[in-house]
């Protein structure tokens, strides 16, 4: 699908400049139609659970089609937060293989699940990122033959960096750990193949720049290690026997995760805009965002905007950030203009998808210069 098909998709663009991709994506129409699909079916035929558990089904296929995985590598949850939790609640952690390592450019939530669990809470270490990168060398000395699972960032929620996956997974998995990655800030923007990247277990959901709403993350787990787990956070749709109430057998591969009834309105939203993304193509999506970031940073610096993260776009995703002195105010500023930015910590976060134009980005940054100067 080419980039002027799909920006006709998302009525916002009609009214508004809308570069919030890396907090929520814009809405699409068929995603707003297919919420009203499970609306609808509710309101006419008062019951859709048949119909619902096939959407589940079709939703993890298209997330495993997305990462180059088998859809029963995949579990449907309902945050992040959730799937990271439920790993931790089954590592199987032995005598000198017992380390947590995750660095500072985490999302806040891996440190605070990690840091709960009483069996892990005093063997973590925190790689500490410089100028908001980390680069490879302070995983080799972080990572020890004791680390039993490393957890990283694909891309860097605060400043857009872009992590080498296949390279740390080489790192990673030389000393023996378990590689898993936080793909929120990637899944949608960049290509991911969990299989060539190494990759053992990764986590995403799909606001973003997947271009759902809340109430949808995804859990891969591969196979073989899949198989080897038995989350304590668990629940009736993670058995194969659901309605057996003793000696309960898990499913096979990672839908052993899942617990209870999903978020279906959610669902339904997170599987129309996977077929967008996947009609897209990430490789295209991926090429055009990558002129659209370069023209974000080579415009705003022109200006006089300072750049958080790395200026080179290799290193980095659709995701710009400015510092500024005071982001709620410029937030305001520009939302007064109708323009959607994303504030965090001391910059503001410029997220374009492939719905934007560059002549979006100019007016964004033309904006956030005077918001900057008031
Ligand atoms: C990289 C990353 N990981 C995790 C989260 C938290 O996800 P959830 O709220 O689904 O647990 C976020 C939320 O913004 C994020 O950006």
């Amino acid at each position: 699908m080419n980039q002027e098909y799909f920006r006709d998709l998302f009525p916002i663009v009609a009214t508004h400049i809308h570069l919030a991709a890396c907090s929520q994506g814009a809405l699409a129409k068929p995603v707003s139609d297919a919420i009203d699909r499970y609306k609808n079916s509710l309101l006419e035929s008062g019951t859709n659970w048949g119909e619902t558990i096939k959407k589940v089904a079709e939703t993890r296929e298209k997330f495993a089609q997305l990462i180059g995985a088998e859809a029963d590598e995949v579990a449907l949850l309902c945050s992040v937060s959730d799937a990271i939790s439920a790993i931790a609640t089954c590592l199987p952690s032995e005598k000198n293989k017992n380390k947590i390592v995750f660095t500072d450019i985490d999302f806040p939530t891996v440190s605070h699940i990690w840091l709960r669990q009483e069996v892990f809470k005093n063997d973590i270490s925190v790689i500490g990122s410089i100028d908001g990168e980390i680069p490879l060398e302070l995983y080799e000395k972080a990572v020890t033959h004791e680390t039993l699972l490393t957890s990283v960032p694909h891309v860097n929620y605060y400043n857009g960096f872009k992590q080498d996956i296949g390279a740390i997974a080489e790192i990673v998995h030389r000393k023996g750990s378990l590689l898993m990655v936080d793909a929120y800030q990637a899944a949608g923007q960049i290509p991911i193949k969990v299989k060539e990247m190494g990759i053992d277990i990764l986590v995403a959901g799909t606001r973003k720049y997947l271009l759902g709403i809340p109430g949808v993350a995804f859990l891969y787990v591969k196979k073989d290690l899949a198989q080897k787990l038995k989350p304590r956070a668990t629940g009736w749709l993670g058995q194969v026997s659901p309605f057996e109430i003793n000696n309960p057998v898990f499913h096979d591969g990672t839908r052993r995760f899942e617990t209870g009834t999903p978020a279906f309105i959610s669902v339904y939203a997170a599987c129309e805009a996977l077929k967008m993304i996947l009609d897209g193509g990430v490789g295209n999506i991926e090429e055009y965002l990558i002129k659209l970031t370069k023209l974000a940073i080579e415009y705003g610096q022109e200006k006089g905007l300072n750049l958080a993260g790395p200026e080179d776009v290799e290193k980095r995703a659709s995701l710009i950030s400015f510092f500024s002195e005071n982001i709620s105010k410029a937030e305001e500023l520009l939302r007064s203009k109708n323009i959607i930015v994303s504030p965090r910590k001391d910059v503001i976060r410029i997220a374009p998808h492939y719905y934007n134009t560059g002549d979006e980005i100019i007016k964004a940054v033309d904006e956030l210069v005077i918001a900057q100067n008031i």
